[in-house]
């Protein structure tokens, strides 16, 4: 990834100096790069519009990074959104985003969801139960609505990075399998519901994903699919294909430009003709839900560079102020990322280190091996491409307090998430009246 350094060989981010940054608002801190969203979006979107005419939509996955500003992003470039949970679509709602623009998923919506959902007037549930049809079908008819659905299916393609399988049988607990009839069944069974209206289907078949053709071959297994349900009855106007194309984390992932991104779309829309044309259907209204791709390259985290413990002959530990309580996708997927000293980013490596956070755990690093010139106590690192998947999945854990996150514009920056306090980690306890 291109990384911009100033005249005083510090880190850019967004026009403002990461140094700066970590001094004004401390660390960690997420740091986000307006400009790269709003790229991401843009591309995604344009390239929608031109390839497919327009028939379709871009809806951004809030799971990757919700706060009220993203939706405010997203909504003013134009996207949906999908959520899934009550609190994503509280948030989305609280933001001012157009609840009709939101699709809601989850393989076990609570009923407090479902309800919560309905009575906020969202767009689309895509159901992933029977129990789950039946119950809302009860709820819409309650509130005397009609509700949109879709289907989740397993088409019977998984995408792993670089390469897709073709599966007869899916092991998921998303979405209803093609292969054995239950994808047809479920459709039988919604399409009996008076208070449901089938739209059509939703799928799902990975994430960070590299390879073009695995989009197009599950677009291709879901078109097929979708033949046999017009045949039997069901017309599908609606083909979700979920989200899960790639970044670039390190030098092992390829870079992908607006070009790659236009191409992956380009590749599904030239499949979804052909195959229509071959099938004789007619173009489904097309959903994609990209969300590491859109935020993920956007963000950056800062930290502070703490103890650093050399073990002669084994590693070097530098330790910093976070870790998997705000970045925890090491600790759960051994995930790789690229690290630099802020200060000195054009310094040349000269030595790998781990990078370890600061919880009590031996799992809690940031990374392994990461080439660095050597770093000082008070040094400040940054850890890109995290804007996807770590304040999303951050927590409290040894109570530390989350970190905030910033908007960068143009070299100015604000807080789009406040810092937690102390005093924010204990709202919500409790002491019984016997311990008191
Ligand atoms: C249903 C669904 N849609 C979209 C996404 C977003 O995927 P990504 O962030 O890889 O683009 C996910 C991620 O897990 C998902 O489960």
């Amino acid at each position: 990834m291109k990384i911009d350094v100033n005249g005083r060989g510090h880190l850019m981010i967004g026009g403002a100096d990461a140094v700066e940054l970590a001094k004004r608002f401390g660390t960690p801190l997420y740091v986000f790069d307006e400009a790269r969203i709003r790229n991401m979006m843009r591309v995604y979107k344009s390239a929608l519009d031109r390839e497919y005419g327009g028939h379709g939509k871009v809806l951004y996955a809030s799971k990757a990074f919700s706060c009220l500003a993203m939706y405010k992003i997203a909504q003013s470039e134009g996207l949906g959104a999908d959520v899934v949970s009550g609190g994503e679509f509280y948030t989305a709602v609280s933001a001012g985003f157009p609840a009709c623009d939101v699709c809601m998923h989850g393989n076990n919506k609570t009923l407090e969801e479902l309800k919560y959902a309905l009575d906020n007037k969202i767009g689309t549930v895509v159901l992933d139960s029977q129990i789950e049809a039946d119950v809302l079908d009860v709820l819409a008819a309650e509130r005397n609505i009609v509700q949109d659905v879709l289907i989740r299916i397993n088409p019977g393609v998984e995408a792993h990075t670089h390469e897709y399988v073709q599966t007869a049988k899916t092991d998921s607990k998303f979405g209803f399998s093609v292969s054995d009839g239950a994808a047809l069944r479920m459709t039988a069974h919604v399409a009996g519901k008076n208070s449901l209206r089938f739209m059509g289907y939703h799928c799902h078949i990975g994430s960070q994903i590299f390879e073009k053709q695995s989009f197009a071959a599950a677009a291709s297994k879901v078109l097929d699919f979708m033949a046999i349900a017009k045949h039997a009855g069901y017309e599908a106007e609606v083909l979700n294909l979920g989200g899960g194309f790639g970044v670039w984390y390190n030098s092992d992932d390829p870079e992908l430009g607006a070009s790659d991104y236009e191409a992956f779309i380009k590749t599904v829309t030239d499949e979804i003709k052909r195959k229509c044309g071959e099938l004789g259907l007619k173009l489904p209204y097309l959903e994609l839900e990209p969300g590491r791709s859109i935020v993920g390259e956007a963000g950056t985290t800062l930290y502070t560079v703490g103890a650093i413990k050399e073990i002669p002959g084994i590693r070097k530990y530098v330790a910093v102020d976070g870790g998997m309580f705000e970045n925890p996708r090491y600790a759960l997927y051994k995930s790789k990322y690229t690290v630099l000293l802020a200060g000195r980013a054009g310094e040349k490596c000269t030595e790998k280190v781990t990078v370890a956070g600061k919880c009590c755990e031996s799992g809690d690093i940031i990374a392994v091996d990461a080439p660095l010139p050597e770093a000082m106590t008070g040094d400040i690192m940054a850890v890109l491409t995290t804007g996807a998947y770590n304040y999303s999945m951050a927590s409290n854990y040894n109570r530390n307090p989350v970190p905030p996150a910033v908007l960068v514009c143009d070299g100015e920056a604000d807080y789009i998430v406040k810092p937690q306090t102390y005093e924010d980690m204990i709202r919500n306890d409790a002491i019984p009246e016997r311990l008191k």
